[in-house]
């Protein structure tokens, strides 16, 4: 879907994004991390034309992405930002319509989908479409930010720090909602953050940057579980590694097929995670595992959790 092949950018004389080469396939929704000044939302922003890059190719969809015309860009990928973003002038119902009143929907159909867009990304459309963004909270700014890059379907989303400036349960709620967005309409999502659990959760791939250079790429679990050097377990976090990677796996994956136990079964969707607190809570070394219609499915081992700790 994106392709850069040995992309290189300078601003000043000094390089910033240094001879990468990224392949991002359709439907892969991927997580770019690195600390900050690594050159996460320059190389965002070369995906989509907003900054040009020097030297090496950036492909989209099979073609060179100098040789699309700027309105095409704009309604093949939709972006959203932290900081920069809603134009001041326009309203909210306004913003969000930017793409579709580019695109020469019906005044009817831009209505509908400006009512629809915020009631699923949970702003209240009486109350707010007719605001200014100055009139918002910046959290309620981000959620516009990211309903307009939604308005027209894009293929691909582009997302430098959407959820920055929201508070914990409003973060969680969004980080849901993308995930569903993600899964429902097969989108390819470009997502930069600084926040390692975000990503994990998130990501189908984390590409972890420094110095405008890919550290590693990988699955979250592969991040987690065979970092390639001491910069990559250093960036995760050595000390609670093991309850990050108890979060990505599921019971499922880990229990005893030919044993039975006694006791209050758990879910084999359950995350490890889940299930350690589970053992912790009720002080016992082994739990029934049921499927989401009661049926036993085997039995989950505390021991076979601790095993799988770095
Ligand atoms: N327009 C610009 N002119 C000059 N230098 C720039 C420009 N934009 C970015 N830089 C520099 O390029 C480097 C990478 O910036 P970039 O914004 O890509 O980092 P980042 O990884 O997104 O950081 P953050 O997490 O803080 O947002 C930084 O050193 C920054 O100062
Ligand atoms: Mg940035």
């Amino acid at each position: 879907m994106i392709e850069l092949q040995h992309v290189s950018k300078a601003f000043n004389g000094v390089t910033v994004i240094d001879d990468l080469s990224l392949h991002i396939a359709r439907g892969e929704f991927t997580v770019i991390l690195g600390s900050s000044g690594s050159g996460k939302s320059t190389l965002l922003k070369m995906m989509n034309r907003l900054l040009e890059h020097d030297s090496g190719r950036i492909l989209f969809a099979d073609d060179e992405i100098r040789s699309f015309r700027p309105e095409a860009i704009r309604r093949r990928m939709g972006y959203a930002i932290q900081s920069v973003g809603l134009f001041p002038h326009w309203n909210v119902e306004k913003n969000i319509a930017t793409v579709p009143t580019l695109l020469k929907w019906p005044a009817g159909r831009i209505h509908e989908r400006v009512t629809e867009l915020m009631t699923l990304l949970q702003l209240d459309a009486e109350l707010y479409r007719q605001r200014y963004p100055h009139q918002l909270s910046g959290g309620q700014q981000q959620r516009v930010g990211v309903a307009r890059a939604l308005a027209g379907n894009p293929e691909v989303l582009l997302m430098d720090e959407p959820f920055g400036a929201l508070d914990p349960v409003t973060r969680g709620a969004l980080q849901l909602e993308i995930a569903r967005i993600h899964k429902a309409f097969d989108k390819t999502i470009v997502l930069v953050t600084h926040d390692i659990d975000e990503a994990l959760s998130l990501a189908t791939r984390i590409v972890l940057l420094d110095q405008g250079r890919i550290v590693q790429s990988g699955t979250p679990l592969q991040m987690l579980s065979s970092p390639t050097n001491d910069f990559v377990t250093d960036f995760f976090g050595r000390s609670d590694v093991g309850i990050k990677l108890l979060g990505l796996q599921r019971v499922a994956t880990h229990l005893r097929a030919d044993e039975r136990a006694a006791g209050e079964p758990v879910l084999a969707s359950l995350s490890l995670r889940e299930a350690l607190s589970i053992f912790l809570s009720r002080q016992v070394d082994r739990l029934p595992v049921v499927d989401s219609d009661g049926q036993p499915l085997g039995v989950i081992h505390f021991h076979d959790l601790l095993d799988l700790r770095p």
